[in-house]
Formats: structure tokens, sequence, C-alpha cells
């Protein structure tokens, strides 16, 4: 029978780093996959991940199932991590998810079956996946303006033209912070202005934050979600615990939906406890439990924070340095956009030509896109990086 099957498309960035672990040039850079690495070029597993697994490993009474909603306390937390401070905390309900991506998919099949005809509105460019799970639940997806190529920045006015004409029958998907692939964030401004636009026109705004923590820091990341939230009667949140606690391959995230009151997100989390049974009937536990514990362990959660800091101040640097290094060498700051940028990523405006020539003459892999990650650096290398640079004409 799977003869029938037609040949699949290769994942672009999954056969990039297969391509990189074959180069055998030993100053060879992969910008391609969106993980965070050290200066030595690892992904470290974070020193309160290790703690917390320590003490699951000694205390944990039972590997028993938990239940559809996974772990509460983790639910509780992450709501809490998300909307501390807000009125819309007590309105909101949580369900554990195997990573933004579970809770992306999720979320998608309960607007699918709460209203089929919505159609989903996703940045151009976005996330690589936001379309094929919003499609795989049978919604119609259509794109917004976001990014302007020649200058590196928002879209803003294309976007904002696309927003006013989006009602009730449209959901809008955004990033919550560290725009990928661009790295180019929406201002508190606009934030407000979707919030209003949102209430005179009825279309619900559904955020995923894949990287809270990694923009301007744990709280600065969540100024626009947490106003939405509070202005808005209903909106949908996906967050993942991928970046932010270096847990990716744990399959940790959560989906979040905020109602009008508490009855009725309680009644939409029953409806998500059925998609949740029908697709995998409960979510992985490590990773939740890990994230439970350092939550709630004071000490272990000011350790977490200041690894997240370090994180965090690791990238600006090596975004700061890009800008600064080329600047040096060329006297021009054509690479300024590189420190305006938030996040992992950021969107370089790269040819398809010039990407291939990086590969093949410098062995510096980067996706079709043009989007590099930046947190995936390290220091020492940005000078061989930007000579490359140059000589394809970036
Ligand atoms: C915008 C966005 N959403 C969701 C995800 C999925 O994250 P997870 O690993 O939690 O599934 C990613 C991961 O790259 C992402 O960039």
């Amino acid at each position: 029978m799977f003869e029938l099957l037609s040949e699949p498309r290769k994942d672009p960035i999954l056969s990039l780093s297969a391509a990189y672990k074959d180069d055998p040039r030993t100053n060879k850079l992969d910008l391609g996959i969106g993980v965070y690495r050290n200066n030595d070029g690892i992904t470290p597993v974070m020193a309160a991940v290790k703690a917390a697994e320590q003490y699951l490993l000694e205390n944990q009474p039972s590997k028993a199932y938990v239940g559809l909603a996974g772990d509460e306390i983790f639910n509780e937390a992450i709501t809490h991590l998300l909307l501390a401070g807000t009125e819309a905390e007590h309105r909101a309900i949580a369900l554990q998810t195997p990573g933004a991506s579970g809770a992306l998919r999720m979320l998608a099949d309960l607007i699918r079956q709460t209203k089929p005809d919505t159609t989903v509105w996703i940045s151009d460019p976005g996330y690589v996946n936001h379309r094929p799970i919003m499609e795989a639940a049978g919604l119609k997806v259509r794109s917004y303006p976001y990014f302007d190529p020649n200058t590196k920045t928002l879209n803003e006015a294309a976007m904002l033209a696309q927003f006013a004409q989006l009602g009730p029958d449209d959901i809008l998907l955004l990033h919550g912070c560290c725009h990928n692939p661009t790295g180019v964030d929406l201002e508190f401004s606009h934030w407000q202005q979707i919030a209003s636009m949102s209430q005179k026109q009825g279309f619900l705004p559904f955020i995923d934050i894949a990287y809270q923590g990694f923009g301007d820091g744990l709280e600065q990341d969540l100024k626009g979600l947490q106003h939405v939230v509070d202005q808005v009667e209903e909106v949908l949140i996906t967050t993942s615990c991928s970046k932010n606690f270096g847990l990716y391959r744990e399959r940790t995230g959560a989906a979040v939906l905020v109602a009008k009151d508490k009855q009725t997100a309680s009644k939409a989390r029953s409806r998500m406890f059925e998609i949740v049974r029908a697709n995998y009937t409960m979510p992985p536990d490590h990773g939740s439990a890990i994230v439970a514990h350092i939550l709630t362990t004071p000490e272990l959660k000011q350790q977490w924070l200041q690894e997240l800091n370090t994180m965090l101040t690791r990238i600006k640097g090596l975004r700061t340095s890009l800008r600064t290094q080329f600047q040096a060498k060329t006297g021009e700051d054509r690479f300024a956009f590189f420190e305006h940028h938030k996040g992992m990523f950021s969107v370089t405006g790269l040819s398809t030509e010039q990407i291939n020539r990086l590969r093949e003459e410098f062995g510096i892999y980067i996706v079709g896109d043009s989007r590099v990650n930046v947190a995936g650096m390290q220091e020492q290398a940005i000078p061989y990086l930007i000579d490359s640079f140059l000589a394809v004409g970036a």
C-alpha cells in the first residue's frame, strides 16, 4: 500500500543539518537549526534542570499515568509565569502539551471544532510549522505582511492595513516575542492597536510565545501579551519550555486559553481533554515535572533566572559584536539590524546564490530564507563570518 505514497518533501532545516554533519571542514559554521549554543558550541543542560532531575530521581514516587491535563502544578505555574499580575489570570486555563507544537495543534483542533469556517492569519514570513499545523487541523490559512526585506524592519503600514480587514471569523496568530524567523518584534503600541482592533472588529488573538526571556527579559517579553489578555475577552496562547529551560527534546509546553469567564474556560478545557484523548492521551511527564519543581522551589527558580539571563546576555552580546565588528572592518553600519532584532534569529536578506556560496566555499550553513541562528554562533567565529559575508557581497 505504501508504494502509493508520493515522494515526501525534504525538511529544509533537517537536511541542512545532515549536510553540515557530513562536512569535514573544521571551520564550518551551523547557523541553521534553532538551538541555543554556548561559546563552546554546546547546547548545555541548565544547572537548575540538572538539580531538578536529581531531585526527581530521588523523590519521584511513581511513574504511573498522570492524566489528560498532564501535571497540574506545571499548568498552574506556567499560567502564573505568563499571566501574573493580569486580571485575565483568573479566567484562564492551561493544559500541558508536548511542546508548543503540540499546543498549536491542539488549539487548532479546538478552533476547528468550535468554528470550522475560521481563517487563521499567519505572518509572512513566519514560523515554518504554523501553516502545516493549522492546515492539518482543517483550518483555512492566510498570511499577513510582516517584514520589509529592504530595511529588515516591520512592514508596519501593510501589516496594520491587513489587520484592519479582519473580522469575527478570523484568528490572528502573532509571535509573542523574538519573531521566528525575522527577529523583528512588534512594538508595545502595535499590541495596543491589535487589542483595540480585536475589541472593535471581533477577531481573536492567538499568541505563540516560544522564546520568553530571549528578547528583553522574562517579564519585559510579556508586555504585549499581557496587555492583550487584559483588554480582550478571548485569547489563545501557546508557550514552550524548549528554549528558556533548554528542554528541547523533552517536549514541554502548554496551551493557555483565556475566556470571558472561568466557567467558559473550564468548558473549553473539557473539550480540549477530548482532543488530547483522541491524539496522545496524555503529554510526556519528565520535562513538565522539571519545570514545575524549578518554578515552585525558590532557590532553583533563582538559579534558573540567572542562567536564563546569561543566555540572554550572550545573545545580545553576539548581536552587538556582529554590528560593531562589521562596522570596524568596513566603516559601514549595514549590520545594525542584527543589534535591533530580538531573540535567536535574524533574517539577513542574503540571496539564494549568496547562501549557496557561503555553504560551498566557506562551510557556513544558512537556511534558504536567509535566517541565521545568532544564538548558535561563537564569538570567536564572528571575524570569519564577516569576512565570508563580505566575500559573497553581503
Ligand atoms: C514560533 C514558534 N512556535 C513554536 C515552536 C515550537 O516549539 P516546541 O519545541 O515547544 O514545540 C517554535 C520552535 O522553534 C517556534 O519558533
